[in-house]
């Protein structure tokens, strides 16, 4: 089994990128875009409690895990929500699709 997938990153300028992402170091998707540089704040660490790694996933969501309540409430408090958005740290690699492909629509830095 593969242990790479290959996924699609939109960031905040709209610069669209191809990256292979390691599905065997458990890594979330949070981790994985800040290790490769995206800007993103991430304050609270992956405790779904800060927003700023708010994505919107733009390929299909029919064979990823629900958000959780937590995630939910999180998102709720996001002016820009959209019909898909996600928590990027409550997406684990492992668990996305082939093929996934999300905007970046949370804070950086330079936001
Ligand atoms: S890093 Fe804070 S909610 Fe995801």
């Amino acid at each position: 089994m593969s242990t790479e997938i290959s996924i699609t990153i939109i960031d905040q300028n709209g610069l669209q990128q191809q990256l292979q992402a390691p599905t065997d170091m458990g890594l979330s998707l949070m981790e994985f875009l800040k290790g490769n540089d995206y800007d993103i704040l991430a304050t609270c660490g992956g405790m779904a409690l800060c927003a700023t790694c708010h994505v919107e996933v733009c390929s299909p969501t029919d064979n990823m895990t629900e958000p959780s309540a937590d995630e939910w409430a999180m998102l709720d408090t996001l002016p820009n929500i959209t019909n898909s958005s996600r928590l990027s740290c409550q997406l684990r690699l492992d668990q996305l699709p082939e093929g996934f492909t999300a905007r970046i629509l949370g804070d950086g830095l330079s936001v």
